[in-house]
Protein backbone atom coordinates (compact mmCIF):
# COMPACT_ATOMS: atom_id res chain seq x y z
CA UNK A 1 0.00 0.00 0.00
CA UNK A 2 1.15 3.37 -0.74
CA UNK A 3 0.31 6.01 1.97
CA UNK A 4 0.71 9.32 1.34
CA UNK A 5 4.13 9.49 3.59
CA UNK A 6 5.74 6.93 1.27
CA UNK A 7 3.99 8.71 -2.00
CA UNK A 8 7.63 9.05 -4.22
CA UNK A 9 5.71 12.08 -5.79
CA UNK A 10 5.82 14.11 -2.62
CA UNK A 11 7.43 17.35 -2.90
CA UNK A 12 7.01 18.70 0.66
CA UNK A 13 8.40 17.73 3.52
CA UNK A 14 11.13 15.92 2.27
CA UNK A 15 14.61 15.12 3.29
CA UNK A 16 18.32 15.13 2.57
CA UNK A 17 18.08 17.77 -0.21
CA UNK A 18 20.24 20.59 -1.85
CA UNK A 19 19.41 23.86 -3.38
CA UNK A 20 21.00 25.24 -6.16
CA UNK A 21 24.01 27.88 -5.55
CA UNK A 22 21.95 31.14 -5.07
CA UNK A 23 22.52 34.96 -3.66
CA UNK A 24 20.71 35.36 -0.80
CA UNK A 25 19.80 39.19 -0.33
CA UNK A 26 19.10 40.31 3.03
CA UNK A 27 16.82 43.43 3.11
CA UNK A 28 17.08 44.88 6.80
CA UNK A 29 20.87 43.42 7.31
CA UNK A 30 21.74 45.67 10.23
CA UNK A 31 18.62 44.23 12.60
CA UNK A 32 18.71 41.56 15.18
CA UNK A 33 17.13 38.69 13.35
CA UNK A 34 19.85 38.72 10.85
CA UNK A 35 22.38 38.29 13.33
CA UNK A 36 20.75 36.30 15.91
CA UNK A 37 18.96 34.22 13.47
CA UNK A 38 18.83 34.28 9.83
CA UNK A 39 22.81 34.00 9.31
CA UNK A 40 23.58 31.85 12.05
CA UNK A 41 20.93 29.49 10.49
CA UNK A 42 22.63 29.37 6.84
CA UNK A 43 25.76 29.02 8.58
CA UNK A 44 24.99 25.57 10.40
CA UNK A 45 23.52 24.79 7.19
CA UNK A 46 26.84 25.05 5.25
CA UNK A 47 27.96 22.88 8.26
CA UNK A 48 25.97 20.38 8.17
CA UNK A 49 26.26 20.44 4.06
CA UNK A 50 22.64 20.79 3.35
CA UNK A 51 23.83 24.62 1.03
CA UNK A 52 26.46 24.15 -1.20
CA UNK A 53 29.83 26.26 -1.08
CA UNK A 54 28.83 29.13 -3.94
CA UNK A 55 25.57 30.01 -1.50
CA UNK A 56 26.25 33.95 -1.21
CA UNK A 57 24.59 36.06 1.41
CA UNK A 58 24.55 40.26 0.63
CA UNK A 59 22.98 42.14 3.15
CA UNK A 60 21.24 45.43 2.78
CA UNK A 61 20.37 48.24 4.96
CA UNK A 62 20.80 51.88 5.66
CA UNK A 63 24.23 51.86 7.77
CA UNK A 64 27.30 52.73 6.18
CA UNK A 65 29.02 49.18 6.81
CA UNK A 66 31.49 47.78 4.77
CA UNK A 67 31.91 43.72 3.87
CA UNK A 68 34.33 43.62 7.07
CA UNK A 69 32.47 44.69 9.36
CA UNK A 70 29.30 42.94 8.05
CA UNK A 71 31.64 39.88 8.24
CA UNK A 72 32.83 40.49 11.66
CA UNK A 73 28.97 41.50 13.08
CA UNK A 74 27.65 38.42 11.48
CA UNK A 75 31.07 35.91 13.02
CA UNK A 76 29.25 37.55 16.75
CA UNK A 77 25.55 36.52 16.39
CA UNK A 78 27.01 33.28 15.23
CA UNK A 79 28.92 32.51 18.18
CA UNK A 80 26.62 34.40 21.12
CA UNK A 81 23.32 32.89 19.39
CA UNK A 82 24.57 29.59 17.86
CA UNK A 83 26.88 26.62 18.08
CA UNK A 84 29.81 28.84 17.41
CA UNK A 85 32.07 29.17 14.23
CA UNK A 86 33.23 25.39 14.35
CA UNK A 87 36.13 24.61 12.08
CA UNK A 88 38.13 28.47 11.25
CA UNK A 89 38.49 27.62 7.32
CA UNK A 90 34.88 26.66 6.96
CA UNK A 91 34.04 30.37 8.78
CA UNK A 92 36.81 31.85 6.63
CA UNK A 93 34.84 30.29 3.31
CA UNK A 94 31.47 30.68 4.21
CA UNK A 95 32.45 34.81 5.60
CA UNK A 96 33.94 35.10 1.75
CA UNK A 97 30.76 34.56 0.73
CA UNK A 98 29.15 37.68 2.81
CA UNK A 99 28.63 40.93 1.38
CA UNK A 100 27.16 44.42 2.26
CA UNK A 101 25.26 47.01 0.31
CA UNK A 102 24.18 50.16 2.17
CA UNK A 103 21.09 51.28 0.58
CA UNK A 104 17.74 52.56 1.51
CA UNK A 105 14.39 51.14 0.52
CA UNK A 106 12.63 53.90 -1.38
CA UNK A 107 15.63 55.09 -3.65
CA UNK A 108 15.50 53.60 -6.75
CA UNK A 109 19.18 53.86 -7.13
CA UNK A 110 20.12 51.50 -4.41
CA UNK A 111 18.05 48.98 -6.39
CA UNK A 112 20.07 49.56 -9.55
CA UNK A 113 23.04 48.94 -7.06
CA UNK A 114 21.95 46.22 -5.62
CA UNK A 115 21.15 44.79 -9.43
CA UNK A 116 24.84 45.48 -10.58
CA UNK A 117 26.56 44.03 -7.11
CA UNK A 118 24.16 40.88 -7.82
CA UNK A 119 25.27 40.40 -11.53
CA UNK A 120 28.83 41.24 -10.43
CA UNK A 121 28.57 37.86 -7.74
CA UNK A 122 26.66 35.66 -10.31
CA UNK A 123 29.79 36.03 -12.17
CA UNK A 124 32.40 35.66 -9.39
CA UNK A 125 30.16 32.56 -7.07
CA UNK A 126 28.31 30.87 -9.65
CA UNK A 127 25.23 31.64 -8.49
CA UNK A 128 23.49 31.66 -11.80
CA UNK A 129 21.16 34.30 -11.32
CA UNK A 130 18.92 32.23 -8.40
CA UNK A 131 17.97 34.78 -5.51
CA UNK A 132 16.19 35.25 -2.28
CA UNK A 133 14.67 38.61 -1.11
CA UNK A 134 14.34 38.28 2.34
CA UNK A 135 12.40 41.46 3.69
CA UNK A 136 13.39 41.37 7.46
CA UNK A 137 12.65 44.92 7.61
CA UNK A 138 9.64 46.87 9.80
CA UNK A 139 6.15 45.99 8.02
CA UNK A 140 5.66 49.29 7.12
CA UNK A 141 8.70 49.50 4.02
CA UNK A 142 6.86 45.85 2.78
CA UNK A 143 5.25 47.50 0.00
CA UNK A 144 7.87 50.05 -0.96
CA UNK A 145 9.82 47.34 -1.04
CA UNK A 146 8.42 45.16 -3.19
CA UNK A 147 7.39 47.83 -5.42
CA UNK A 148 11.12 48.62 -5.67
CA UNK A 149 12.03 45.34 -6.39
CA UNK A 150 9.55 44.71 -9.25
CA UNK A 151 10.44 48.35 -10.68
CA UNK A 152 13.78 47.05 -10.89
CA UNK A 153 13.24 43.90 -12.59
CA UNK A 154 14.13 41.54 -10.27
CA UNK A 155 11.61 39.59 -9.54
CA UNK A 156 10.92 38.81 -13.21
CA UNK A 157 11.92 35.42 -13.39
CA UNK A 158 9.21 33.34 -11.55
CA UNK A 159 11.68 30.26 -11.10
CA UNK A 160 15.25 31.94 -10.36
CA UNK A 161 13.65 34.61 -7.86
CA UNK A 162 11.94 34.64 -4.56
CA UNK A 163 10.37 36.92 -2.14
CA UNK A 164 10.71 36.24 1.41
CA UNK A 165 8.50 37.97 3.82
CA UNK A 166 8.30 38.26 7.32
CA UNK A 167 5.53 37.93 9.86
CA UNK A 168 3.14 40.55 10.29
CA UNK A 169 1.85 39.96 6.54
CA UNK A 170 -1.10 42.76 7.53
CA UNK A 171 -2.59 44.42 10.21
CA UNK A 172 -5.86 43.63 9.59
CA UNK A 173 -8.29 42.23 6.90
CA UNK A 174 -8.07 45.68 4.24
CA UNK A 175 -4.08 46.10 4.92
CA UNK A 176 -3.09 42.18 4.15
CA UNK A 177 -5.30 42.08 0.98
CA UNK A 178 -3.86 45.05 -0.47
CA UNK A 179 -0.03 43.84 0.19
CA UNK A 180 -1.31 40.80 -1.34
CA UNK A 181 -2.05 42.85 -4.16
CA UNK A 182 1.30 44.25 -4.37
CA UNK A 183 2.83 41.55 -4.12
CA UNK A 184 0.95 40.04 -7.34
CA UNK A 185 1.63 42.76 -9.19
CA UNK A 186 4.94 42.09 -9.08
CA UNK A 187 5.04 38.54 -8.96
CA UNK A 188 3.79 35.21 -9.04
CA UNK A 189 2.25 33.30 -5.58
CA UNK A 190 4.88 30.25 -6.44
CA UNK A 191 7.66 33.19 -6.01
CA UNK A 192 6.15 33.96 -2.41
CA UNK A 193 7.29 32.93 0.97
CA UNK A 194 5.17 34.44 3.71
CA UNK A 195 7.31 33.31 7.13
CA UNK A 196 5.80 32.12 10.15
CA UNK A 197 8.49 30.29 12.04
CA UNK A 198 6.23 28.27 14.24
CA UNK A 199 6.09 26.27 11.14
CA UNK A 200 9.57 25.63 10.84
CA UNK A 201 9.11 23.38 14.41
CA UNK A 202 9.74 20.13 14.45
CA UNK A 203 6.93 19.56 16.66
CA UNK A 204 5.02 21.49 15.03
CA UNK A 205 5.67 19.25 11.51
CA UNK A 206 5.12 16.73 13.96
CA UNK A 207 1.53 17.26 14.09
CA UNK A 208 0.63 16.33 10.98
CA UNK A 209 2.80 12.54 11.07
CA UNK A 210 1.41 12.28 14.16
CA UNK A 211 -2.23 12.61 12.62
CA UNK A 212 -1.63 10.72 9.59
CA UNK A 213 0.63 8.51 9.71
CA UNK A 214 -1.06 7.05 12.88
CA UNK A 215 -4.00 4.65 12.67
CA UNK A 216 -5.18 4.81 16.12
CA UNK A 217 -6.09 8.72 16.29
CA UNK A 218 -7.42 9.97 13.53
CA UNK A 219 -10.58 7.99 14.51
CA UNK A 220 -11.42 9.84 17.67
CA UNK A 221 -10.33 13.36 16.37
CA UNK A 222 -13.72 14.25 15.73
CA UNK A 223 -17.06 15.60 17.87
CA UNK A 224 -17.97 12.32 18.40
CA UNK A 225 -15.02 11.96 20.90
CA UNK A 226 -13.72 15.40 21.47
CA UNK A 227 -15.17 17.46 24.31
CA UNK A 228 -13.17 20.91 23.48
CA UNK A 229 -9.61 21.63 22.56
CA UNK A 230 -7.10 24.12 23.70
CA UNK A 231 -4.49 25.92 22.72
CA UNK A 232 -1.78 27.68 24.86
CA UNK A 233 1.16 29.64 23.86
CA UNK A 234 2.51 30.91 27.10
CA UNK A 235 5.56 33.55 27.30
CA UNK A 236 7.81 34.33 30.47
CA UNK A 237 9.46 37.50 28.47
CA UNK A 238 7.78 40.80 28.64
CA UNK A 239 7.93 43.16 25.79
CA UNK A 240 11.63 43.50 26.35
CA UNK A 241 12.83 46.42 23.76
CA UNK A 242 10.00 46.34 21.17
CA UNK A 243 7.29 48.38 22.40
CA UNK A 244 7.52 50.73 19.51
CA UNK A 245 6.03 47.07 17.75
CA UNK A 246 4.09 45.99 19.96
CA UNK A 247 2.15 48.93 21.01
CA UNK A 248 0.75 48.79 17.45
CA UNK A 249 0.78 45.22 17.39
CA UNK A 250 -0.16 43.89 20.79
CA UNK A 251 -0.89 39.44 21.63
CA UNK A 252 -3.88 39.37 18.94
CA UNK A 253 -1.51 40.46 15.85
CA UNK A 254 1.68 39.59 16.97
CA UNK A 255 0.95 36.14 18.36
CA UNK A 256 -2.98 34.77 17.59
CA UNK A 257 -3.71 35.49 14.17
CA UNK A 258 -0.17 33.73 12.80
CA UNK A 259 1.22 31.29 15.38
CA UNK A 260 -1.69 30.02 17.12
CA UNK A 261 -3.71 29.99 14.38
CA UNK A 262 -1.08 27.69 12.74
CA UNK A 263 -0.82 24.99 15.49
CA UNK A 264 -4.98 25.43 15.63
CA UNK A 265 -4.91 24.61 11.55
CA UNK A 266 -2.97 21.56 11.73
CA UNK A 267 -4.79 20.42 14.49
CA UNK A 268 -8.50 20.83 13.24
CA UNK A 269 -7.65 20.48 9.33
CA UNK A 270 -8.75 17.48 7.49
CA UNK A 271 -5.95 14.69 5.64
CA UNK A 272 -4.34 16.35 2.51
CA UNK A 273 -4.51 14.29 -0.55
CA UNK A 274 -0.96 14.69 -0.59
CA UNK A 275 1.98 16.01 0.82
CA UNK A 276 2.27 19.22 -1.73
CA UNK A 277 2.69 22.59 -0.41
CA UNK A 278 -0.86 23.66 -2.01
CA UNK A 279 -2.85 20.12 -1.15
CA UNK A 280 -1.87 20.86 2.91
CA UNK A 281 -2.42 24.56 2.40
CA UNK A 282 -5.78 23.96 0.25
CA UNK A 283 -6.96 21.64 3.81
CA UNK A 284 -5.59 24.77 6.14
CA UNK A 285 -7.66 27.48 4.47
CA UNK A 286 -10.86 24.97 4.38
CA UNK A 287 -10.63 24.56 7.89
CA UNK A 288 -10.28 28.44 8.61
CA UNK A 289 -13.28 28.94 6.20
CA UNK A 290 -15.10 27.69 8.39
CA UNK A 291 -14.15 28.94 11.62
CA UNK A 292 -15.55 32.12 13.18
CA UNK A 293 -15.10 33.38 17.38
CA UNK A 294 -18.29 31.08 19.01
CA UNK A 295 -20.57 33.99 19.87
CA UNK A 296 -19.74 37.17 17.72
CA UNK A 297 -22.85 38.73 19.02
CA UNK A 298 -21.94 38.70 22.29
CA UNK A 299 -17.41 39.31 22.04
CA UNK A 300 -16.91 39.16 25.95
CA UNK A 301 -18.47 35.42 25.49
CA UNK A 302 -15.50 34.94 22.80
CA UNK A 303 -12.81 36.67 22.69
CA UNK A 304 -10.76 38.36 25.70
CA UNK A 305 -7.84 41.04 26.11
CA UNK A 306 -5.74 41.53 29.00
CA UNK A 307 -2.58 43.43 29.81
CA UNK A 308 0.20 42.61 32.43
CA UNK A 309 0.62 44.87 35.62
CA UNK A 310 3.22 44.86 37.65
CA UNK A 311 4.72 41.77 39.70
CA UNK A 312 7.02 39.18 40.59
CA UNK A 313 8.79 36.38 38.21
CA UNK A 314 11.46 34.52 39.13
CA UNK A 315 11.47 36.11 42.54
CA UNK A 316 12.38 39.51 40.75
CA UNK A 317 10.05 42.30 40.94
CA UNK A 318 9.07 43.55 37.25
CA UNK A 319 6.99 46.57 35.75
CA UNK A 320 3.92 45.82 34.20
CA UNK A 321 3.27 46.78 30.68
CA UNK A 322 2.17 50.50 31.12
CA UNK A 323 5.41 51.28 32.26
CA UNK A 324 7.79 49.71 30.25
CA UNK A 325 9.87 52.16 28.23
CA UNK A 326 8.09 53.04 24.86
CA UNK A 327 5.19 52.09 26.01
CA UNK A 328 2.10 55.10 26.56
CA UNK A 329 0.85 55.27 30.26
CA UNK A 330 -2.32 55.04 29.24
CA UNK A 331 -1.97 51.92 26.30
CA UNK A 332 -4.91 49.49 26.28
CA UNK A 333 -2.49 47.19 23.64
CA UNK A 334 -3.11 43.48 24.70
CA UNK A 335 -0.56 41.38 25.89
CA UNK A 336 -3.13 38.79 26.59
CA UNK A 337 -5.97 37.19 24.66
CA UNK A 338 -7.90 34.33 25.02
CA UNK A 339 -10.30 33.25 22.17
CA UNK A 340 -13.10 30.93 21.33
CA UNK A 341 -13.54 29.51 18.24
CA UNK A 342 -16.60 27.82 16.60
CA UNK A 343 -16.13 25.84 13.51
CA UNK A 344 -19.13 24.71 11.09
CA UNK A 345 -17.92 21.37 9.38
CA UNK A 346 -19.22 17.57 10.02
CA UNK A 347 -16.02 17.03 11.63
CA UNK A 348 -16.30 19.58 14.51
CA UNK A 349 -19.54 21.02 14.80
CA UNK A 350 -20.68 21.69 18.82
CA UNK A 351 -16.49 21.55 19.57
CA UNK A 352 -15.28 24.75 21.12
CA UNK A 353 -11.79 25.71 20.26
CA UNK A 354 -9.83 27.47 22.74
CA UNK A 355 -7.12 29.51 22.61
CA UNK A 356 -4.53 31.47 24.83
CA UNK A 357 -1.56 33.14 24.66
CA UNK A 358 0.45 35.86 26.75
CA UNK A 359 3.58 37.47 28.14
CA UNK A 360 4.56 37.86 31.36
CA UNK A 361 2.94 34.84 32.23
CA UNK A 362 4.27 32.31 34.82
CA UNK A 363 5.66 29.82 32.41
CA UNK A 364 6.93 29.07 28.99
CA UNK A 365 5.16 26.58 27.50
CA UNK A 366 3.00 26.28 23.88
CA UNK A 367 0.94 23.05 24.12
CA UNK A 368 -1.78 21.54 22.15
CA UNK A 369 -4.17 19.77 24.16
CA UNK A 370 -7.41 17.43 23.09
CA UNK A 371 -9.88 16.52 25.54
CA UNK A 372 -11.78 14.08 25.39
CA UNK A 373 -15.49 13.01 26.22
CA UNK A 374 -16.08 11.70 29.36
CA UNK A 375 -17.14 8.03 29.70
CA UNK A 376 -20.86 7.20 29.12
CA UNK A 377 -21.64 5.68 32.26
CA UNK A 378 -19.00 5.20 35.36
CA UNK A 379 -19.07 2.01 37.38
CA UNK A 380 -16.87 3.28 39.10
CA UNK A 381 -18.33 6.33 40.84
CA UNK A 382 -17.44 5.48 44.24
CA UNK A 383 -13.77 4.70 43.85
CA UNK A 384 -13.38 8.04 41.26
CA UNK A 385 -12.68 11.17 43.65
CA UNK A 386 -13.26 13.03 40.97
CA UNK A 387 -13.81 12.48 37.44
CA UNK A 388 -11.37 13.25 35.03
CA UNK A 389 -11.60 12.88 31.33
CA UNK A 390 -8.65 11.48 28.72
CA UNK A 391 -6.55 14.47 27.72
CA UNK A 392 -3.94 14.22 24.87
CA UNK A 393 -1.58 16.91 25.06
CA UNK A 394 0.71 17.72 22.45
CA UNK A 395 3.96 19.73 23.75
CA UNK A 396 5.21 22.05 21.26
CA UNK A 397 8.11 23.79 23.57
CA UNK A 398 9.75 23.13 25.99
CA UNK A 399 10.16 19.43 27.05
CA UNK A 400 8.57 18.81 23.31
CA UNK A 401 6.61 15.49 23.28
CA UNK A 402 3.17 14.05 23.65
CA UNK A 403 1.32 12.56 26.66
CA UNK A 404 -1.84 10.77 27.18
CA UNK A 405 -3.39 11.07 30.41
CA UNK A 406 -5.95 7.84 31.25
CA UNK A 407 -7.23 7.23 34.75
CA UNK A 408 -5.72 3.92 36.49
CA UNK A 409 -6.62 2.18 39.69
CA UNK A 410 -3.90 2.99 42.16
CA UNK A 411 -2.40 -0.21 43.92
CA UNK A 412 -4.24 -1.26 47.64
CA UNK A 413 -7.00 -3.37 48.50
CA UNK A 414 -9.56 -0.71 47.97
CA UNK A 415 -10.65 0.82 44.56
CA UNK A 416 -9.14 4.04 43.99
CA UNK A 417 -7.88 5.83 40.88
CA UNK A 418 -5.75 8.23 39.75
CA UNK A 419 -4.98 9.81 36.81
CA UNK A 420 -1.62 9.08 35.18
CA UNK A 421 0.38 9.96 32.47
CA UNK A 422 1.92 7.84 28.95
CA UNK A 423 4.49 9.96 27.88
CA UNK A 424 6.63 10.44 24.89
CA UNK A 425 9.59 13.16 24.82
CA UNK A 426 11.40 13.99 21.73
CA UNK A 427 14.83 14.33 24.16
CA UNK A 428 14.73 10.97 25.20
CA UNK A 429 13.58 9.06 21.74
CA UNK A 430 15.67 11.27 19.35
CA UNK A 431 18.05 13.21 21.34
CA UNK A 432 17.88 16.91 21.35
CA UNK A 433 15.75 18.34 17.95
CA UNK A 434 18.85 20.29 17.77
CA UNK A 435 17.11 22.73 14.98
CA UNK A 436 16.12 26.10 14.91
CA UNK A 437 12.77 26.84 12.94
CA UNK A 438 15.10 29.34 10.87
CA UNK A 439 17.48 26.21 8.84
CA UNK A 440 14.58 24.88 7.98
CA UNK A 441 12.15 27.65 6.51
CA UNK A 442 15.38 29.09 4.75
CA UNK A 443 16.49 25.71 3.43
CA UNK A 444 12.39 24.97 1.88
CA UNK A 445 12.64 28.61 0.66
CA UNK A 446 15.94 27.65 -1.19
CA UNK A 447 14.83 24.25 -2.34
CA UNK A 448 11.65 25.83 -3.73
CA UNK A 449 9.23 24.43 -1.41
CA UNK A 450 6.45 26.27 0.10
CA UNK A 451 4.61 23.66 2.33
CA UNK A 452 5.58 25.25 5.33
CA UNK A 453 4.74 28.62 3.72
CA UNK A 454 1.63 30.65 4.45
CA UNK A 455 -0.69 30.98 0.98
CA UNK A 456 -2.51 34.65 0.25
CA UNK A 457 -5.35 33.36 0.97
CA UNK A 458 -4.91 31.84 4.31
CA UNK A 459 -3.36 34.95 5.69
CA UNK A 460 -6.88 36.48 4.73
CA UNK A 461 -8.70 33.73 6.06
CA UNK A 462 -6.78 34.14 9.19
CA UNK A 463 -7.11 38.08 9.39
CA UNK A 464 -10.62 37.22 8.63
CA UNK A 465 -11.86 34.90 11.79
CA UNK A 466 -10.38 38.21 13.84
CA UNK A 467 -11.73 40.86 12.32
CA UNK A 468 -14.58 41.22 14.82
CA UNK A 469 -12.41 41.12 18.05
CA UNK A 470 -9.94 43.83 15.93
CA UNK A 471 -12.90 45.47 14.61
CA UNK A 472 -14.08 46.51 18.19
CA UNK A 473 -10.21 46.20 19.91
CA UNK A 474 -9.28 48.77 17.52
CA UNK A 475 -11.81 51.77 18.91
CA UNK A 476 -10.44 54.22 21.10
CA UNK A 477 -10.81 52.28 24.84
CA UNK A 478 -11.07 53.37 28.38
CA UNK A 479 -7.40 52.01 29.53
CA UNK A 480 -9.32 51.22 32.98
CA UNK A 481 -11.53 49.32 30.84
CA UNK A 482 -8.59 46.51 29.86
CA UNK A 483 -8.30 43.25 32.01
CA UNK A 484 -5.13 43.10 34.11
CA UNK A 485 -3.40 40.25 35.02
CA UNK A 486 -0.34 40.40 37.85
CA UNK A 487 3.25 39.17 35.77
CA UNK A 488 3.69 36.12 36.86
CA UNK A 489 0.10 35.29 36.92
CA UNK A 490 -2.20 33.02 34.58
CA UNK A 491 -4.48 35.08 32.92
CA UNK A 492 -7.06 38.08 33.54
CA UNK A 493 -10.38 36.67 35.42
CA UNK A 494 -12.31 37.90 32.49
CA UNK A 495 -10.32 35.04 30.37
CA UNK A 496 -11.30 32.61 33.03
CA UNK A 497 -14.53 33.30 32.79
CA UNK A 498 -14.49 32.59 29.31
CA UNK A 499 -14.21 28.73 29.40
CA UNK A 500 -15.56 28.31 32.95
CA UNK A 501 -19.09 29.78 31.46
CA UNK A 502 -18.76 26.74 29.55
CA UNK A 503 -18.17 24.50 32.25
CA UNK A 504 -14.73 24.06 31.37
CA UNK A 505 -11.06 24.98 32.75
CA UNK A 506 -7.98 25.88 31.55
CA UNK A 507 -5.06 23.55 31.87
CA UNK A 508 -2.42 23.85 34.23
CA UNK A 509 0.90 24.22 32.91
C1 LIG B 1 7.44 36.20 17.52
C2 LIG B 1 6.75 37.30 18.28
O1 LIG B 1 6.84 36.02 16.27
O2 LIG B 1 7.34 34.99 18.26
C3 LIG B 1 7.34 37.46 19.67
O3 LIG B 1 6.89 38.52 17.56
C4 LIG B 1 7.34 36.15 20.41
O4 LIG B 1 6.63 38.44 20.41
C5 LIG B 1 7.95 35.04 19.54
O5 LIG B 1 8.07 36.30 21.61
C6 LIG B 1 7.77 33.68 20.19
O6 LIG B 1 8.46 32.71 19.46
P1 LIG B 1 8.97 31.37 20.14
O7 LIG B 1 9.55 30.59 19.02
O8 LIG B 1 9.95 31.78 21.20
O9 LIG B 1 7.75 30.73 20.75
Amino acid sequence: MVTLLENPLRIGLQQERTPEPQIIVIFGASGDLTQRKLVPALYKLRQNRRIPPETTIVGVARRDWSDDFFREHMREGIEEFSDGIGIEELWQDFSQGLFYCPGDIDNPESYQKLKELLSELDGKRGTRGNRMFYLSVSPKFFPEAIQQLGGAGMLDDPIKTRLVIEKPFGRDLGSARNLNRVVQKVCKEEQVYRIDHYLGKETVQNLLVFRFANAIFEPLWNRQFVDHIQITVAETVGVEDRAGYYESSGALRDMLQNHLMQLFCLTAMEPPNALDADSIRTEKVKVIQATHLADIQNLERSAVRGQYSAGWMKGKKVPGYREEPGVDPNSTTPTYVAMKFAIDNWRWHGVPFYLRTGKRLPKKVSEISIHFREVPYLIFQSAAQQTHTNILAMRIQPNEGISLRFEAKMPGPSLQTRSVDMDFSYGSAFGSTNSDAYDRLLLDCMMGDQTLFTRADEVEAAWQVVTPALSVWDSPADPASIPQYEAGTWEPAEAELLIEQDGRRWRRL
